[in-house]
């Protein structure tokens, strides 16, 4: 395992359309164990394989409960509205209120090549909606919330 460079904002590489995985292979593997390695020695709740500059549709996420590994996702339900404070491991000191879907389903293959289906409420929903938007060369501060959307839909605490 080895930690990866992350790409940040000033790199192209982000705004690129990532590619389908054909074959899960030892390349495959080392990628998602490195990206696992990378995201918690970076402290973040997930990370997509163009953040270290591979084009490929990877993704790792762990908000806490366990790490995922998503090969292929596609988010195949959403339900629901939430706004809340998002940032990214490539955009290191922006923050913005997004607004994302309350829930998602997400189907995605596993290392060993089989569709998992994975559901997230809040934290989790906003995570893979970040890290799969990645994948198509979207950052969250494209999807910057307005005014009247935080006022409307920010939790109070
Ligand atoms: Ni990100």
């Amino acid at each position: 395992m080895a930690i990866r460079n992350i790409r940040t904002e000033d790199d192209e590489i982000l705004r690129k359309n990532s590619r389908e995985v054909t074959e899960i292979n030892s390349r495959i593997l080392t990628l998602l164990d490195d990206m696992a390695e990378t995201m918690y020695a970076a402290d973040g709740v997930g990370l997509a394989a163009v953040q270290v500059g591979v084009l490929r549709n990877v993704v790792v996420i762990d908000v806490g409960d366990g790490l995922m590994e998503l090969i292929n996702p596609e988010i195949i339900e959403s339900d629901g509205v939430q706004c809340d404070v998002e940032g990214c491991l490539s955009l290191p000191g922006k923050q913005s209120y997004t607004i994302r879907p309350a829930s998602v389903k997400v189907k995605a293959l596993n290392r060993d090549g089989k569709w998992c289906v994975y559901k997230g409420e809040g934290l989790k929903a906003r995570a893979f909606c970040h890290e799969l938007d990645h994948l198509k060369g979207t950052l969250f501060i494209d999807k910057k919330a307005t005014k009247e959307e935080i006022e409307k839909y920010r939790k109070e605490d």
